[in-house]
């Protein structure tokens, strides 16, 4: 539908109509769905007309061929202008096939994998109706307390960003109005989300418009450069105002800084939230705020719809806001090409071939090991075929390894560790335990465990955090496992034999309890549908590990946040073997991390030489290179990923130690090597200075490069004026 037909649709709507499509509401208010149909109850509830729901704009949470054809009908025939509704829904990490948690994800450091994952996804979700995800989620993290860092890619702004693009790329692809297997994306949470104090989820965010430009926006802004078609608000607040309600970075920033045209969502009962928060003294007053901020939908509240009329006739709100918001949302369907097919991709037939096909499950299963990460290994792994294993924990024959937000995703369809163990060597050489539960324990179960362990010559350990320990809502204080792995661990380890242990969990753990007691350790993340299988791939050497830590992993809770790209402080610490008086330190724990951002094994190792640059100066317009040789000196091909971080040695504001400013993956055969290069260019250098001008300073620059952030070979060179 053109432009201007819908600029006359929007003229022949009354205004009451108009607010109806800013409501966004779940499926159990309309007729057709699965669950509802009995609509008076929670329009009771709510405190909404039966009208309201007629008109409404989208659904949430609404999917399957069946059931969004279905809703659609039934609400076709009442809707007075025949606008179809939009079905949005959180497809964060796959659909019914579950792709690793997003935070796994970031550890391949593969933006194809990345696009990949979320073109399944997004294919799944299409044809079952699904028209916009709520994702990708890209808020910038440094908390492991905090349950949703699973949904991020991590600690760093330009690792974000690239992942944001990606998965933009992958659920929309570039042409929404005609490829119907594809969706609208939704970036979220803006802004500043990961930042929550205490790691505590909907809590307070306290930061510097700097820190919050250069760490946290850019990811953002990424996806919408990306066109990523939608943004959703998020529950905190930012410089003491609810992103939800707030003008200069909704109207400020997002909308005439960036030109962002597309449509606005607040977070779920957002708006409404506004008055806890204690900026509001009403429903009305919250809508009120929001409207004015730009917020065009209103997820699950009666905010809007109960109030902008009054607020409209009193003349608080000025009817072109309205509109303005009205012609966004009819714009978004008319791209999503539902005027003409209200049905788009919705087909039942299509959904029974590519819903959970083996296709899908064969990128699940190559995405998942791509996103593992081995964090130490003392010549026991790879496996070998032949080695009676006793498997044992509580994740060894579990489906718990899809994660938060796995919606459709169901744990009979994973495959398990144990499966996908059994799919490599003879049943005879695998017995299976659990050992403990999660969380709880019975000496039954333990006794077993160690008597299988007798049997065997090596212990596969499958230990984790249940899903719901992670996600929205699901925050911890004390991030170690359980206690009763942890005593698991300590029995098993008194016996002697090696140990590996496999990690299922959402967040970096401190690992104290398994990390010196084990001979290697996997993190495995909630490796999603095929996980048993792909890590069963590594731990016996048919793939070679190659993930990389996109977040620190704390040497213990009392360091958070602690993270790579921080400031070096007047008095630093410069080295964590030595004791030092009177520096930045804690008497009782190292500075470092245990496991440091970019941070990751192989079954191959990797030699580093011949760190050379193309000069030691540089001008605005000049750029120069670095350049270093890497060489497989292990017996078995591997990836490697070679790190570029920058750091301004005297800046106007202080500057990060080191900051990422590019990567490459390389792949290995046994006694090859390669000689990478990075170019450096003047707009690598800029940063926010005090009066947040983008711009580089002269003066001294090192650049460190290196298989993670902390293990780097140093280089220097000096910007001159131009
Ligand atoms: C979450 C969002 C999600 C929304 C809709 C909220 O509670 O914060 O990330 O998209 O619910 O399910």
């Amino acid at each position: 539908m053109a432009h201007i037909k819908i600029d006359e649709l929007l003229k022949k709507m009354t205004l009451e109509e108009k607010i109806d499509q800013l409501i966004q509401l779940a499926t159990p208010f309309y007729k057709g769905a699965s669950d509802g149909g009995q609509i008076t109850g929670p329009i009771e509830e709510m405190g909404i007309s039966e009208e309201t729901v007629r008109n409404s704009g989208s659904v949430l949470g609404a999917s399957g061929a069946k059931e969004t054809t279905n809703i659609q009908k039934e609400y076709l025939k009442d809707n007075p202008h025949g606008i179809p509704l939009l079905f949005m829904a959180d497809v964060v990490h796959g659909f019914r096939t579950i792709f690793p948690i997003p935070l796994a994800i970031g550890c391949s450091w593969d933006a194809d994998a990345a696009e990949r994952s979320a073109a399944v996804a997004a294919h799944e979700a299409a044809v079952s109706g699904v028209h916009v995800t709520f994702a990708p989620m890209v808020d910038l993290v440094r908390d492991p307390r905090w349950g949703r860092v699973m949904e991020s890619t991590g600690e760093d702004p330009y690792l974000n960003s690239l992942f944001a693009r990606a998965f933009v790329r992958g659920f929309q692809g570039s042409d929404l109005t005609n490829d119907h297997s594809r969706v609208a994306a939704c970036v979220k949470h803006f802004a500043a989300y990961g930042a929550a104090e205490g790691g505590r989820d909907y809590n307070t965010v306290e930061m510097s418009e700097r820190t919050l430009r250069e760490q946290y926006l850019p990811a953002y802004k990424a996806a919408l450069d990306e066109g990523c078609e939608m943004v959703m608000t998020s529950f905190n607040i930012v410089d003491g105002i609810p992103a939800t309600g707030n003008k200069p970075l909704m109207r400020g920033i997002l909308r005439e800084e960036w030109g962002f045209d597309g449509v606005l969502i607040s977070d779920w009962d957002a708006i409404r939230e506004m008055v806890d928060h204690g900026v509001a003294s009403d429903e009305a007053e919250a809508a009120l705020l929001a409207i004015e901020a730009g917020v065009d939908i209103d997820m699950m509240t009666r905010c809007y719809v109960n109030n902008l009329k009054k607020l409209i006739d009193n003349g608080a709100v000025d009817e072109s806001l309205i509109d303005e918001a009205v012609l966004r949302i009819l714009q978004l369907k008319a791209k999503l090409g539902l005027f003409e097919n209200p049905y788009r991709g919705a087909d039942e037939e299509r959904e029974k071939e590519v819903v959970l096909s083996d296709a899908n499950r064969k990128i699940a299963r190559e995405v998942a090991a791509k996103s593992c990460v081995l964090l130490k290994n003392d010549g026991v792994l790879p496996l070998k075929r032949d080695q009676k294993i006793a498997l044992i924990g509580p994740f060894a024959e579990n489906g718990d390894i899809l994660g938060s937000w796995s919606w459709h995703g169901k744990r009979e369809d994973a495959v398990t560790l144990r499966e996908g163990v059994l799919k490599k060597i003879d049943t005879s050489l695998v017995s299976s335990s659990k050992g403990c539960g999660i969380d709880v324990g019975k000496d039954e179960q333990l006794t077993a465990a160690i008597e299988a362990a007798k049997e065997a010559e090596i212990l596969v350990l499958a230990l984790g955090e249940r899903s719901e320990m992670s996600g929205e809502a699901n925050c911890r204080a004390d991030i170690r496992l359980p206690q009763v792995q942890i005593e698991l661990v300590r029995k098993l380890h008194a016996l002697g034999k090696p140990m590996v242990a496999v990690l299922f969990n959402g967040r970096p753990l401190d690992l104290h309890g398994v990390i010196d007691e084990a001979d290697a350790v996997l993190e495995a993340w909630f490796p999603g549908t095929e996980g048993g299988a792909a890590v069963a791939d590594l731990l016996f050497g048919d793939l070679n590990p190659s993930g990389r830590l996109s977040m620190s992993f704390p040497y213990s809770v009392g360091q958070v946040p602690v993270y790579y790209n921080s400031f070096n402080t007047g008095r630093p610490k410069t080295n964590d073997e030595v004791d030092q008086a009177y520096v930045s330190k804690y008497l009782d724990i190292p500075n470092s991390p245990l496991f440091p951002f970019g941070f990751g094994l192989s079954y191959s190792s990797f030699e580093y030489s011949n760190p050379a640059i193309s000069s030691h100066e540089m001008t605005p317009d000049s750029s120069i290179t670095v350049s270093v040789t890497i060489k497989n000196t292990g017996s078995v091909a591997g990836e490697e990923t070679v790190q570029l971080y920058l750091r301004d040695m005297s800046g106007e504001v202080v500057r990060p130690v080191k900051e990422l400013k590019a990567f490459k993956k390389i792949a290995l055969e046994p006694g090859q090597n390669e000689t990478i290069t990075f170019t450096i260019t003047e707009d690598m250098l800029r940063y926010h200075h005090a009066n947040l001008e983008y711009k580089s300073d002269p003066g001294l620059f090192t650049a460190f490069i290196g298989p993670n952030s902390r293990d780097v070979i140093s280089l220097s060179f000096t910007l001159k004026k131009s």
